[in-house]
């Protein structure tokens, strides 16, 4: 029988048990010691639940960037802004407590750490104050060359320092309202139970047939591999194919769609067109929702409860910013004739949108109204309307959802010859389901249509386009196995967040705009 040893937790003085006594002694000193310094430590507050809720009399920290430093020879007034709220917080230095050394280096765009007590504050402009006990400078901002001073600065100027734009009251309002518009997206589909679905950003397609796309490679491009022919040998890529950034996420997501039923893609988007105008980016975002069984009618529906959903969100969620860039929008109005003026705000606007319903109306018809108008019979239109059939030009959307109807504008039945392949052909023969939403002061918000899930009817198209069929392979499967009537839509977010700011440039809704000419 071999000898058998008793348990070691049972030798008292055994090198095992005080190798772990002490490391018993060594965690419970580690986790005394954090205990402490989260206590001395006091916890940072953010500015916006200080506003949103101050308790008078408490000890707090608070951190953020140097807006504005005023006062007298006694006292110091720092507006301080931690991004987290459109409003500054009031600081109040006495400066007989802190070194004139230390107040040098509080200056415009400066990152503070301030410790201090929250009081009621007895000027003007700010229910409640910080009485400052402690000051750290954590980030000087040289005046002489910071950039961002407390004056009006014009958006193109800001556009030349997007990395900083940010930090002003404009830009923060935007990005904020940027964030709750993407927020809102996922909640209304989510509660209704679509899918998030991610289409592929590096595509071998071209969704719209527009060809107007970033290539994606690693050939050299001073020494590119040849065909016999002189052409680009693709086989040599990386892919082993041509490849690009995509277009939309559309053609994938309908084969979401025709699985899941209905998903939404929501991701960025890109396109090497070359308009160089406020509404166009090159890399823009775009929400995309398929659904199986929907009809265009039903896609309108969607769309416009949709729409109205984000804007409510906005008005219900983002009151602040939104008040902030209304008076700034009123002021900038003051600066143009009468007749130029707006007539609602920017809320009024908003509540409008959200509370009345979209006019629907086909193509013909719009192409009447526009022939008829006032604009087109004198000649004001740089691209008149003489017949049906011409694609419609923004000064064509505007007039008749800004002038016309003054409401949003959802136009249907487009001439097929304008539109994409994937579009249902209509029983005229002529016309597909298209549908546009123009909205005041941005034009076309939304495109979308009713997809063409015949197959025979689809091939054709595609012939009659000139659409390759042979990579598409593995989108008519979705028609030859289980085809089903399926539509969907595609929304800018960018155009989106223009109409809810009631900024007139798409490159100042984007943190880094990248358009045409220009990396900001
Ligand atoms: O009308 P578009 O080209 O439609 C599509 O891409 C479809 N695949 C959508 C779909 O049915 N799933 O683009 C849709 C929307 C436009 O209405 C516009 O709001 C926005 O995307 N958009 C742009 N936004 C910024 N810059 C650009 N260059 C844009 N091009 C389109
Ligand atoms: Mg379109």
């Amino acid at each position: 029988m071999s000898p058998s040893f008793p348990p070691i937790q049972t030798l008292p003085f055994s090198g095992y048990s005080v190798v772990n006594q002490w490391k018993k002694w060594l965690l419970c000193g580690q986790f005394i010691g954090i205990i402490f310094r989260r206590v001395m430590k006091t916890k940072r507050t953010k500015i916006k639940s200080l506003l949103d809720s101050p308790e008078i009399g408490a000890e707090i920290n608070v951190k953020g960037w140097v807006r504005t430093k005023r006062g007298n020879k006694f006292l110091n007034f720092i507006a301080l802004n931690d991004g987290s709220s459109i409003n500054s917080l009031q600081i109040v230095v006495d400066l007989e407590k802190f070194s004139e050394e230390l107040m040098k280096d509080v200056t415009t765009g400066a990152c503070l750490s301030v410790n201090g007590k929250v009081a009621k504050s007895q000027g003007a402009g700010q229910s409640v104050e910080i009485q400052a006990s402690e000051i750290k400078v954590l980030g000087v901002a040289d005046p002489e060359a910071y950039p961002l001073q407390p004056k009006k600065h014009s958006f193109e100027f800001l556009r030349e320092i997007a990395h900083l734009r940010p930090r002003t009251n404009t830009f923060g309002a935007v990005f904020r309202i940027r964030h709750a518009m993407a927020f809102a997206v996922h909640k209304f589909f989510n509660d209704k139970g679509f899918y998030y679905w991610h289409s592929p950003i590096i595509t071998g397609s071209d969704a719209e047939g527009a060809g107007e796309m970033f290539r994606v490679t690693t050939l050299d491009p001073a020494n590119t591999p040849k065909n016999e022919d002189g052409s680009i040998d693709y086989r040599q890529d990386f892919f082993e194919t041509e490849s690009n950034l995509t277009v939309s996420g559309q053609l994938e997501g309908e084969l979401g769609a025709l699985a899941l039923s209905d998903i939404y893609t929501f991701g960025p988007t890109f396109r090497a067109e070359n308009s160089n105008t406020s509404r166009h980016l090159a890399e823009f975002w775009m929400i995309e929702p398929e659904m199986a069984f929907y009809d265009l009618e039903d896609n309108m529906d969607l769309a416009e409860e949709f729409l109205k959903y984000l804007v409510q969100y906005a008005l219900d969620h983002c009151a602040e910013d939104l008040t902030f860039l209304e008076k700034r929008l009123i002021d900038e109005e003051k600066n143009k004739p009468a007749v130029e003026r707006s007539e609602m705000t920017l809320t009024e606007k908003l509540r409008f949108v959200a509370e009345n319903d979209f006019e629907r109306l086909t193509y013909t018809e719009a192409i009447d109204i526009l022939r008829n108008s006032k604009p087109n019979k004198k000649g004001k239109f740089q691209f008149p309307i003489d017949g049906w059939g011409a694609d419609l030009q923004s000064e064509h959307e505007r007039y008749l959802v800004e002038k016309h109807f003054k409401k949003p504008v959802i136009l249907i039945d487009y001439p097929k010859e304008i539109k994409s392949f994937y579009m249902r052909v209509n029983e005229d023969g002529k016309t597909v389901g298209a549908m546009d939403v123009l909205f005041p002061g941005v034009g076309e918000i939304v495109g979308g249509s009713q997809r063409e899930e015949r197959l025979d009817v689809l091939l054709a198209k595609m012939d009659e386009m000139n659409i390759p069929k042979d990579e598409m392979d593995w989108f008519l499967d979705t028609r030859r196995f289980g085809t089903a009537p399926h539509s969907g839509f595609g929304l800018g977010f960018e155009r989106l967040i223009i109409f809810v700011t009631g900024m007139s440039n798409i490159r100042d809704v984007i943190p880094f705009p990248r358009s045409a000419g220009s990396m900001y």
